[in-house]
């Protein structure tokens, strides 16, 4: 696991932007989890950015998003169909036909789960996934206490989850409380992790990811298991971190080349 600490927002977005660029320029067909939340939104911003202005191209991606709650229909303002879309998929020259994004409508769920995971596989599997986290340690819709082995399936939101993403709703009682979402045995199938805090409110939760124990308790944990995990975090979110991190990609995966005469 690589632990990377930036100055800011921006600063985090740049550089998960950076590297996801990177893994595209080197697999055009890319197979990208995705995530919604408004962590993500600066990378999608910058990748749009790259996109607009040196031409980086989705024509050959696939995406999974990683959840969808369950009752809102793909048009609705606050699913998650809508914010991919508004926020990312239609500024960029991604194939309508790659994109997949769990629907919150289907009347056989169960089945609908299966299929879901049946398509990560057909396309190969995913290649990289990003990530916010909950304040409650959550990745994805995988509350606290979810199995660590879990698939695609639905979940009950926890009332911390229902009364952060309140704000987004007239009322409380208009909140989802169900959500179908990849399992944490989903995501660590994903052959590189990208997981990205911000904020003083994910301090204890990046905090009990990254060094504390792995436990069921806190999903996001599950991380320190994975082979090729990135995270990428603000100062804020890194207040509560007590190891020694570096500050740039560079800085935790540079082979650096031999030195030539004359340099030091
Ligand atoms: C969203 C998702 C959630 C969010 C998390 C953080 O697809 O999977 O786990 O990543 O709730 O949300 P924000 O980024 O809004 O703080």
């Amino acid at each position: 696991m690589l632990v990377i600490i930036k100055e800011d927002y921006d600063a985090v977005s740049a550089e998960a932007a950076r590297l996801l660029a990177e893994r595209l320029r080197n697999k055009p067909n890319l197979v990208l989890g995705l995530a919604t939340g408004s962590t993500p939104l600066g990378l999608y911003r910058e990748l749009i950015r790259c996109h607009r202005e040196q031409g980086l191209d989705f024509s050959k991606v696939t995406t999974f998003n990683l959840d969808e709650y369950v009752g809102l229909p793909p048009d609705h303002e606050q699913s998650y169909h809508r914010f991919m879309w508004d926020n990312f998929l239609s500024h960029v020259n991604l194939d309508p036909r790659y994109v997949h994004i769990p629907n919150g409508m289907v009347r056989d769920i169960a089945a609908h789960c299966k299929w879901y995971e049946e398509r990560i596989r057909a396309a190969g599997g995913i290649d990289l996934q990003v990530l916010g986290i909950g304040a409650n340690g959550h990745i994805a819709f995988n509350e606290p206490g979810s199995s660590l082995g879990s698939r695609t399936r639905v979940k009950t939101l926890t009332r911390t989850t229902r009364d952060d993403n309140a704000r987004f709703f007239a009322t409380f009682d208009e909140v989802p409380r169900y959500a179908i979402t990849m399992g944490i045995g989903t995501i660590m199938e994903a052959r590189e992790l990208l997981l990205l805090a911000t904020g003083e409110s994910k301090a204890q939760a990046i905090h009990d990811a990254v060094e504390g124990p792995l436990m069921a308790r806190v999903p996001a944990s599950m991380i320190q298991m994975h082979g090729l995990a990135h995270v990428i975090v603000d100062r804020a979110a890194a207040s509560r971190l007590t190891g020694e991190y570096v500050s740039s990609l560079e800085e935790g995966t540079l082979v650096r080349r031999p030195l030539g005469p004359g340099e030091r």
